[in-house]
């Protein structure tokens, strides 16, 4: 690790130097700040604009009541015909609905943004308020507010009923929000009123501008979407916010460029999150140990006015060898903002409550937890049946039980003791899915051997630009310092938007793909205008450190260039999205975390003390960010299973801790000693580069692993989180 090379970007971000996408100065920009409805649900009567519009500064009040029309925006065509490229979820400043607490209703534009924060404060509105309904806990209980999204049998359907052994339980996790450090942010730019540049904060600058393309009716050459860095996002920045259209608009309406910078507390529920749900699941076994059969139910929050699902329950269908489940799948839409994906969507809701179960069958049968997923592991994808691309996660088992000294751990929960505190040992598995898509690289090689790699994709932090430098080093054996990669810019070759876990596969695919087209051109104009290697079966040139080869016979690339008469050479290549080789496999990312706790007798505080992360994600590109990417994982796994829970007061439907001082995330002090061990063996079938996806597998399985050491401590099960003294039976004194 410590010969490995550092973070592309690093100085950049460290030194201030990156630019984020609200930083980029603008001539003559106005500001935009949005006011927010004080309701959950309801219309707007009126709205009071004559103080604001008299404020020093004010330019424009955008609301429902002035709202130019944009195409985008409107149900239906010219023609009378549904518009099937509307805007996607909520049209903010469209129509007078309110539909949830906070949203925003009006945009108040000024000369700065103080100007538009003052002159915010000034309008006077007047709602018409109806029922509404925030509570999921309540809401849920009742089957026709529930909208069913999916079921899966697989054997017999009833199997559960009969097993010998069984486990079953009910796990509740909150809400949580991604409270990245950067905040959502968009400046809109026309030239005229059918060009338009946006700096915005998003994982995919591609998909951000077909989206704008589409809400202004405009051809996607048209729209610029610039996004150099990314301040973090995990799935909060793969769709365009309320920011967006708004800056948009506006800027058109103005004929001046606006930027929109949503505030920390609109963060927490104006950027999705990761939805409340509740979970019900059961697993029947043999007494040895072996499955008979899983049910798993599920049912989680989504916004009343859009349908978000995710795959809380599909892990169990195939993480283990069963022959007999069951699992389904519902929504309950609620008067709130629409959640969205956040890292391990579905799965690190889901591998909570089955791997926590597993624990418990585990215990119940004094079976260890390890032996007992060996005794389950499926030698194939019990769900599809197809043969594993690749699998190690026995492999995984093995290590993290030799780094965290598994042996170590207490046979009987809650009866071990290390320095006066209970001492307990957990592991969970994670499982999130693995392919690759569609992408599309450049490669510009300059005479005095530097080379720019160039893809319109936007590194949210995982090392984007630091693994794609590394394929291409490794495929020309080319020194990392000549090799350049720029992103963050829609006219670039089209690249994948960055989530699932998918970006190095994908996009490392096409930069191999161009790399391979660079090396061939090169041997190709070797043997055509060097005398050296004239009559060579040009594949038998090597392209190494700069230069072209054949045995010890070396020539500059200079030199090449300049006989061959190009100042550069400039190949652009597609790379294919998931192979028919793929297809007849199962391609997944697997984790396996080890925690070790400490947990006090009598005010039941819990200290983590270590966890070991491990994880078969293929071959593994660049181990620095790699290991910063499970290290993130581990910290929001803590997050997630002890601190994190959005509140609301549901009397008026208003989130009660939108802020760092009332929503709790994990600090310094709460994150243990860390030991990330990777496999690091190829997947043969997903990409020639060998690598799976990583960022999901970081976390998912995080919290059953927490929890699972926290019984072992304790020999008390906490199903809903966050795990907090109370909760394992802490009275006060
Ligand atoms: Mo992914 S949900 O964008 O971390």
């Amino acid at each position: 690790m410590e010969n490995d090379s550092p973070r592309a970007d690093a100085v950049e971000k460290v030194s201030g130097r990156a630019k984020y996408a609200a930083e980029h100065r603008i001539d003559n920009i106005a500001y935009g700040v949005f006011v927010c409805s004080s309701i959950a649900k309801g219309t707007i009567l009126s709205i009071e604009e004559d103080m604001a519009r008299a404020a020093e500064g004010i330019l424009d009040i955008i609301s429902y009541k002035n709202c130019p029309s944009t195409p985008g925006y409107e149900p239906l065509l010219a023609d009378g015909s549904k518009n099937s490229k509307q805007w996607w979820g909520l049209k903010v400043l469209y129509d007078n609905v309110v539909r949830f607490y906070g949203q925003p209703v009006a945009l108040v534009v000024a000369d700065s943004l103080e100007n538009a924060n003052a002159a915010a404060q000034l309008l006077k509105i007047q709602y018409q308020a109806e029922p509404f309904e925030t509570d999921f806990t309540t809401a849920r209980k009742d089957a026709t507010k529930l909208k069913t999204s999916g079921n899966y049998t697989r054997g017999k359907a009833n199997a559960i009923e009969e097993a010998v052994a069984k486990v079953e339980g009910e796990y509740n996790i909150p809400i949580e929000v991604h409270s990245p450090m950067e905040l959502q942010a968009t400046i809109a730019v026309w030239e005229g009123d059918d060009k338009l540049t946006v700096y915005d904060k998003t994982q995919g600058p591609k998909s951000m501008q077909g989206t704008l393309a589409r809400l202004f009716a405009l051809p996607d050459k048209n729209v610029r979407v610039i996004v150099n860095y990314v301040g973090g996002a995990f799935g909060n920045a793969l769709r365009g916010w309320h920011n967006v259209p708004a800056a948009c608009i506006a800027a058109k309406k103005l004929n001046r460029p606006v930027k929109v910078v949503l505030t920390r507390p609109q963060m927490f529920n104006l950027t999705g999150y990761r939805p409340q749900s509740w979970q019900e699941i059961k697993i029947g076994a043999l007494p040895d140990g072996k499955f008979t059969s899983i049910v798993h139910n599920a049912i989680s929050m989504t916004a009343r006015y859009e349908d978000f699902r995710e795959g809380i329950v599909n892990a169990s269908r195939f993480l283990y060898a069963c022959d007999n489940v069951q699992t389904s799948y519902k929504i309950l839409p609620l008067d709130v903002s629409v959640p969205t994906w956040m890292r391990g969507p579905g799965e690190a809701t889901g591998c909570f409550a089955l791997e926590s179960s597993i624990d418990d069958l585990a215990h119940q049968l004094k079976i260890d937890p390890v032996a007992l997923r060996l005794k389950n592991f499926p030698e194939v994808n019990p769900e599809s049946k197809l043969p594993w691309s690749s699998n190690y996660l026995k492999e995984c088992y093995e290590k993290g039980k030799e780094l965290i000294g598994w042996s170590n751990r207490p046979q009987t929960p809650g009866s071990k003791k290390e320095d006066g505190m209970l001492v307990g040992y957990g592991l969970a598995n994670g499982v999130f899915g693995a392919g690759r898509g569609q992408a599309s690289a450049r490669i510009i090689l300059q005479a005095n051997g530097t080379i720019t790699l160039q893809s319109a994709v936007s590194d949210m932090g995982p090392g984007t630009t630091t693994a794609m430098t590394k394929i291409a080093a490794e495929n020309l054996q080319w020194p990392l310092e000549k090799i350049k990669f720029t992103l963050g810019d829609s006219d670039l070759p089209p690249g994948p938007t960055q989530g699932g876990s998918t970006t190095t596969s994908t996009l490392g695919t096409a930069v191999y793909t161009v790399c391979e087209a660079l090396k061939k051109s090169l041997q190709e104009l070797a043997v055509a205008h060097l005398d050296e290697f004239k009559g060579t079966d040009s594949k038998t040139i090597e392209i190494k450190n700069g230069s072209v080869a054949v045995g010890d016979r070396l020539v500059g690339i200079d030199v090449l260039l300049t006989k061959a008469q190009k100042p550069f050479i400039e190949i652009t290549k597609d790379s294919q999205g998931t192979s028919a080789q793929e297809l007849k496999h199962a391609t997944n990312s697997f984790s396996c975390h080890f925690v070790k706790v400490h947990v006090h007798p009598k005010t039941m505080e819990i200290k983590i003390k270590e966890v070991v992360t491990t994880a078969d994600a293929g071959k593994i590109i660049s181990e620095n960010t790699a290991r910063s990417q499970m290290l993130g994982g581990v910290v929001g796994g803590i997050g997630m299973t002890l601190k994190e829970e959005l509140k609301f007061d549901h009397t008026t439907g208003q989130i009660v801790n939108a802020s760092f001082a009332g929503y709790r995330v994990p600090l310094h002090t709460d994150i243990p000693r860390t030991t990330v061990w990777f496999v690091n063996k190829p997947d043969p079938i997903i990409n020639p580069i060998g690598a799976k996806g990583l960022g999901e597998i970081a976390l998912i399985g995080l919290a059953a692993a927490i929890s699972n050491a926290i019984y072992n401590a304790t020999g008390k099960r906490v199903r809903d989180l966050p795990i907090t003294p109370e909760k394992l039976g802490y009275e006060g004194k």
